[in-house]
């Protein structure tokens, strides 16, 4: 874990007084923070407070009402998803995005290349321009999901895959887009503990090899052993951030989980959720 305080660490992406609403529901309202490079940062904030929408921001598939994105200095206003992938931010989606009859291999495959942003017309003959592709890019798909424990269910309909292995499929997905910046929501909701372990191992050794990670997640637990430090969101708004043990005692925060009623700050191991 990292123990310099943030203000002296480097912001890969720098998120400044962010505003979003759905027509009139207010989801982001002024949220302020930096991700600091290659560490892991936990989001956090009770149900509703705006942090999925905010990874819907950062990934470019939500255009801001009001405030800026500023990724590695560079402002990304105006970028769509494909853009932004290609500038190095790779996300798992809140409910993992599967392709049901295509294989597990497919699955990678496929929305690598929609994550490359590729020509749309290519995109819908994405079977033959895939058969172009190197041998290197299915070689590196399939050693993506052999490190996260897929290797007996490659060929398999991805569509058959229990809640924990899509999500796995779905890191290796965004891996194999080469992010620096890679933003995961709830990776280890409705995961069995075992495979919730394997991905926090797993997330800690991403980091390592010099990958920034933005994650969301209501498991205490599961944070305590993956993120440095912890940024809380409530009504749309940047709360407070530190390490998790001084933001789960701080007031503001126990009052917003408690308003909220659903959830709680106390682990919930069995259900990883
Ligand atoms: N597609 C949508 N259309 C309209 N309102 C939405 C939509 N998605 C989210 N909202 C609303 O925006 C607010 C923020 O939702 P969001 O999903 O970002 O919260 P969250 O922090 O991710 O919550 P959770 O922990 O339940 O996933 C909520 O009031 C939600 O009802
Ligand atoms: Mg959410």
């Amino acid at each position: 874990m990292t123990t310099a305080p943030v203000a002296a660490k480097e912001v890969i992406l720098d998120i400044r007084d962010v505003g979003f609403a759905y027509g009139g529901v207010k989801a982001v309202d002024g949220a302020t923070f930096g991700i600091v490079r290659g560490a892991v940062t936990g989001l956090i904030g009770p149900n509703g407070a705006g942090k999925s929408t905010l990874i819907e921001i950062l990934s470019g598939t939500l255009s801001p009402d009001s405030g800026s994105i500023i990724f590695q200095g560079v402002d990304t206003k105006g970028w769509g998803p494909p853009r932004v992938s290609q500038m190095g931010i790779a996300r798992t989606f809140q409910t993992a995005r599967v392709l049901p009859r295509l294989t597990v291999l497919e699955n990678v495959l496929v929305a690598a290349q929609g994550q490359e942003g590729e020509n749309p017309l290519k995109a819908m003959f994405w079977r033959r321009s895939w058969a172009q592709q190197e041998d290197s890019n299915r070689e590196e798909a399939k050693s993506l999901l052999n490190w996260l424990g897929l290797s007996d269910h490659l060929e398999r309909p991805a569509g058959t895959l229990s809640g924990g292995q899509r999500r796995l499929m779905e890191m290796a997905r965004a891996l194999l887009a080469h992010p620096k910046l890679l933003l995961l929501d709830e990776p280890t909701a409705g995961v069995f503990p075992e495979t919730s372990r394997l991905i926090a191992t797993r997330i800690r050794e991403i980091v390592q090899q010099g990958v920034t990670i933005l994650l969301i997640a209501h498991n205490m637990e599961f944070l305590s052993t993956v993120a440095d430090d912890v940024v809380v969101m409530a009504e749309g708004k940047v709360l407070t951030r530190g390490t998790l043990d001084a933001v789960r005692q701080h007031e503001d925060v126990i009052a917003a989980y408690l308003g909220v009623g659903g959830r709680t700050l106390t682990p919930n191991p069995s259900t990883g959720a």
